[in-house]
């Protein structure tokens, strides 16, 4: 998932680290969202990969020199501000170094110094250097100083030892940079999701499921903490990786999440349930794998616990609860019944019958209903679109209820 980063201008600098070769796919992802990008290379970045491969994907001329052919006289005072944000990925114990002291000796520190925009800074080295405790210093000053500093991932690195030091995955690299660039409205806002389907047990190897990829829920998530909540999503299984920065708890089955819901709910301001329920569980789960014999076999089946409308009932006043309605037929009757018995703010309601809307698709087409009776029809948007625009609803309401 890529957040939408349309007319964004970005500055990227590259220092010399093995991990040069993910700023290329940083790039890419920049580029795909819509952001116009200016490279920055040091000397030693230009050692692990071309600045023509950069040129390439950005269609921008790569910067490498303060000085010499191609260079603008005060290249390093507008370059910093003619942009959003600057990232820098990777960042090298050399660059974290120069970046304390404020030294300016190449074209990309100097473009620092003189910068007025936000400045996320993604360390990736080896884990001893790392860990070395100057390397911490510096980057405790750069924290002091509000530069933001992406954390690095754990994990093998290219010389084979483990531990904290690789560069995170360029998705989460970008998706720190959106938040970066995207106005926070919902700072200071706990939001709970859940998203997914569940899997109700049968036997040791079977389940009744339903066909929700998570996809709606991840953007809700993904969205609401781009936009600067604190996000705690519950999932059901699925495919998906956590989005960047959200704190996530997996679970299988309704009573599971019902469980998680429950604990996570009283200390949040807003909940947002796009998770895919199961209504029924079977009503016994058999110890051993249920061996094929007759011709027809009934499984009798039990009522799940309606988590929201649980959730609803004991709600305060001043928290947001938004449901989906995810139906086949009279989409707004149904959902207006629900939004009524379940106790909700808004309800969305969802045609899951249109093949390009609702289960598993990148897109969706929905509606929003109010308590107050009103009807918000939105076209055909990504799912991250939708997510926004549900999100807007909520922040109207918060500030609505803060008077
Ligand atoms: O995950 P994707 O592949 O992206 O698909 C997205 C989606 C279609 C799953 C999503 O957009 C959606 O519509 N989610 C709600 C699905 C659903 O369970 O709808 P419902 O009409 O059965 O339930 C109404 C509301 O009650 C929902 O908020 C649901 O989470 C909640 N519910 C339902 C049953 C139950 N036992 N407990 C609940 O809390």
């Amino acid at each position: 998932m890529t957040a939408s980063l349309q007319g964004k201008k970005i500055l990227l600098g590259v220092t010399g680290g093995i991990a040069a070769y993910k700023a290329v796919e940083v790039l890419r992802l920049l580029v795909t969202a819509g952001a116009q990008v200016q490279v920055v290379m040091t000397a030693a970045a230009q050692q692990f990969v071309t600045p023509l491969t950069f040129q390439a994907l950005s269609g921008e001329t790569v910067r490498t020199d303060l000085f010499g052919p191609g260079t603008e006289p005060l290249e390093h005072i507008s370059l910093g501000q003619a942009v959003d944000a600057i990232v820098i990925a990777p960042a090298t114990a050399n660059c974290l170094a120069k970046l304390a002291a404020g030294i300016g000796d190449d074209l990309l520190t100097t473009v620092i110094l003189a910068a007025s925009r936000p400045i996320l800074v993604c360390p990736a080295m080896n884990v001893k250097m790392y860990e070395n405790p100057v390397v911490q210093e510096n980057l405790g000053k750069l924290r002091q100083r509000g530069f933001h500093i992406l954390e690095p991932a754990a994990g093998e690195m290219a010389c084979g030892a483990y531990g904290s030091g690789r560069l995170p995955e360029p998705p989460d690299i970008v998706a720190a940079i959106a938040c970066l660039v995207t106005p926070p409205d919902l700072g200071g806002r706990r939001i709970l999701v859940s998203a997914g389907p569940t899997h109700e047990d049968l036997d040791p190897v079977r389940f009744l499921t339903n066909r929700s990829t998570g996809k709606m829920g991840y953007a809700v998530a993904a969205v609401a903490r781009r936009r600067g909540a604190e996000v705690t999503l519950v999932s059901g299984p699925t495919a998906l990786p956590a989005p960047w920065g959200v704190s996530r708890y997996l679970v299988r089955t309704a009573l599971e999440m019902q469980a998680a819901l429950e604990s996570l709910f009283s200390q949040c301001d807003v909940l947002i349930m796009s998770a895919a329920v199961s209504d029924y569980r079977p009503a016994g789960l058999a110890e051993q794998k249920i061996k094929r014999g007759e011709e027809e076999m009934l499984v009798k089946l039990t009522h799940n616990p309606d988590i929201v409308a649980g959730l609803g009932a004991r709600r305060q006043q001043q928290q947001v609860l938004v449901g989906f309605a995810a139906e086949t037929q009279d989409l707004l009757e149904h959902a207006t019944t629900k939004l009524q018995r379940k106790n909700l703010d808004l309800i969305v309601a969802n045609d899951v019958s249109a093949p390009d809307a609702g289960f598993a698709v990148d897109t969706n087409r929905v509606t929003i209903l109010d308590r107050q009776g009103g009807v918000e029809v939105l076209p055909l948007l990504s799912k991250e679109e939708v997510a926004d625009r549900i999100l807007d609803r909520v922040a109207a309401l918060l500030a609505e209820r803060r008077g």
